[in-house]
């Protein structure tokens, strides 16, 4: 580990059933042996509670606290996780657990952070079981009060759904057909909270024992079943687990995304790159390696993104279980043949480089709007179409932005977006008053945002927002939607732009009716023919663009491209394609990342002179070459 550069380590994390191996019995000598090796190595640790997969003995002795499918079917031990996050039982037992992790740990000095449970909600992000049907009508009662509040909330006359008594309320279990989108949707709320609930138990136990030592759990980028940002609220220290695939050609951009969405779950603070492979994951049906360079790009990236710290999962590769074939940090065979720990070394070596970099902040003047709640009801069936999903519409937005190297932040409606240049609003299909309100007055103070089809549609109970859609934006945007046109999978518009430039959208389309805002550009053809489709409107000192279709690529692009300029916004720097630029800074002092995501070797040209971290070299202002999947981190003139 030393030899790698290796300062922290995560520990425990699957280690219950060792642990305590019997109700009540602990066996702590193995792991104390391990702490003080790693603390007199001058080794840091990340210990975890170790709740994440319960030892076969508790379950064997408590079948129900296993989890229940949405089928009625029990998932057993066996594997990790089988814990339905509502059980007294599981909850008990982990709190236990976590008392006596806490007690024998809380002042050992190698301890840096304490890592809770592990990825929840991965495999079970929802229990459907007798137990969970009770919790769930405990939350609904706190959250309406009256069972007739409920009725109301959920438009139960809706199919005859009316409840008389609270006993009568279920978990959104197989229906013949769609089950009340309400009822869904507030599901969802209570099994991110109820995992969130599982979260706290042992956070306060952490925090009783050790108030100082930092507390996490690790993410898993846009996972949709959990709120990450009420879950990001109650940690110290947000962490991220990312698996590239590296098949994928636009994986870099995607992991740039997951990267400004921990930096803004945590409001800016550094967070920390908890897992990422070294080369291959298991669990795709073709494993693809990583190109040599890569992992080492990705880490930096993670960093360029406001990381201050880069993991692995995992250190020594298993020989048994399912995940030996998972590519780790030390690999089976021989440590001298293998390219990859060559990598591993080296990256180690470098990063020890960066210590001026670590509590540097990303200052974005783009903010992409993103909810969880939203997303939830987006994409609940029965829509005028499924095929808008909500990562897929962020990164039409991301793209163009990543492409050009402008960094944005994500944000939620109600966050204070008054220092963004520009808002970004890819369907924001649920927002309630405030969000509504929230987003009014950024544009009336004299912000510039760009809105989507399909925004606006519901309040928090999944109902119609009435007044002709999107009714809560109406006025900002300065039309209505008289209805909507979804395209079907192939089918596409021509779109003609205002200076000339031709396009198409397809996914969807609607016919825009104008009340105070100028058509930017317009469908062309069909019965669409010469109606709005991207539209600007001037709302108090500020400006609201819409955009009713999905545009092309290319399109999309120019675009954004010409509502960044307007707004003020600039990239980091002009850098050839290919070629991710970011910035950290601390006060007046930048650290500028450049990222090479491609496998030939770039030129880009820099104003100014500075030294580059990663190897200590002098950088001269002028072309600086970076090599294939290369990356240099230049403290800028000082
Ligand atoms: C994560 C998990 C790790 C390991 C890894 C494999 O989901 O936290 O324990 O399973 O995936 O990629
Ligand atoms: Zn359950």
């Amino acid at each position: 580990m030393q030899e790698a550069g290796v300062n922290l380590v995560s520990l425990a994390i699957f280690s219950w059933s060792r642990i305590e191996p019997a109700a009540a019995t602990y066996d702590f000598a193995w792991l104390d042996r391990i702490m003080d090796l790693l603390h007199s190595g001058g080794i840091a640790v990340d210990l975890a509670t170790a709740t994440a997969s319960p030892p076969p003995w508790l379950s064997h002795r408590h079948p129900e606290m296993l989890p229940i499918t949405i089928d009625g079917v029990r998932l057993w031990h066996g594997a990790r996780q089988h814990y339905c996050p509502s059980s007294p039982v599981y909850r008990d037992a982990a709190r236990h657990l976590v008392e006596q992790m806490a007690t024998r740990y809380a002042s050992h000095p190698a301890l840096a952070m304490w890592h809770v449970g592990n990825e929840f909600g991965c495999h079970v992000p929802a229990c459907y079981c007798d137990v969970s049907a009770n919790a769930f009508r405990k939350w609904l009662q706190e959250r309406y009060g009256a069972i007739e509040d409920l009725n109301r909330a959920w438009g139960t006359d809706f199919w005859s759904q009316r409840y008389s008594k609270w006993d009568e309320v279920l978990p959104p279990r197989r229906t013949p057909t769609w089950p009340n989108p309400s009822q869904q949707l507030d599901f969802m709320r209570f099994s991110s909270d109820e995992l969130l609930a599982c979260y706290e138990i042992e956070h306060d136990v952490l925090k009783e024992h050790s108030p100082g030592v930092p507390v996490t759990t690790n993410f898993m980028r846009f996972f949709k079943p959990l709120d990450y940002w009420k879950w990001a609220e109650r940690e110290d220290i947000v962490t991220d687990d990312v698996y590239q695939d590296p098949s994928d050609p636009e994986a870099g951009m995607r992991s740039a995304m997951a990267g400004d969405l921990m930096r803004s779950l945590g409001r800016g603070r550094p967070w920390v790159l908890m897992e990422q492979t070294s080369s291959r994951v298991n669990w795709r049906e073709v494993n693809v390696a990583k190109a040599p360079g890569q992992m080492r790009l990705w880490s930096f990236q993670a960093v360029a993104r406001g990381a201050d710290g880069v993991m692995f999962f995992q250190w020594r590769q298993s020989r048994a279980g399912a995940e030996k074939f998972h590519s780790a940090m030390v690999p089976h065979g021989p440590v001298s043949s293998s390219p990859v720990w060559k990598e591993v070394k080296q990256l180690g070596q470098e990063l020890r480089g960066l210590d001026a970099v670590c509590g540097s902040r990303v200052k974005a003047d783009v903010a992409i709007v993103f909810d969880w709640e939203s997303w939830w009801a987006l994409e609940l069936p029965s829509k005028p179409s499924i095929r808008i999903r909500q990562e897929a519409q962020l990164e039409e937005y991301y793209r163009p932005l990543f492409a050009a190297n402008v960094v944005a932040d994500f944000a939620r409606p109600t966050d204070d977006l008054s220092g963004y240049r520009l808002v970004l609003v890819p369907n924001l299909y649920l927002v309630d008053d405030e969000g509504a309100a929230g987003l009014t007055s950024y544009v009336r103070n004299g912000g510039t945002l760009v809105m989507s089809f399909f925004s606006g549609v519901v309040d928090q109970f999944e109902h119609i927002h009435l007044g002709g859609h999107p009714a809560p934006f109406a006025d900002i945007l300065g039309l209505r939607v008289a209805d909507w046109l979804p395209l079907a999978d192939g089918e596409h518009v021509d779109v003609a732009f205002a200076d000339g430039a031709k396009g198409h959208g397809d996914l969807w389309s609607e016919i825009i009716e104008t009340s105070g805002a100028r058509s930017l550009a317009s469908f062309a053809g069909g019965h669409l023919d010469k109606r709005a489709a991207v539209t600007k409107h001037e709302f108090g000192s500020g400006a609201a663009y819409y955009v009713g279709t999905r545009l092309d690529r290319a399109s999309m692009a120019r675009f954004l491209h010409s509502v960044w300029t307007d707004a003020g916004v600039s990239p980091e720097l002009e850098a050839p394609s290919g070629v991710e630029v970011m910035r950290r800074s601390v006060g007046h002092r930048s650290i500028l990342f450049l990222l090479n995501h491609r496998d030939r070797a770039v030129d880009v040209p820099l104003a100014q002179a500075g030294t580059n971290l990663v190897d200590g070299s002098q950088v001269h202002a002028g072309l600086f070459r970076l090599g294939p999947y290369g990356a240099a981190v230049i403290r800028e003139g000082w």
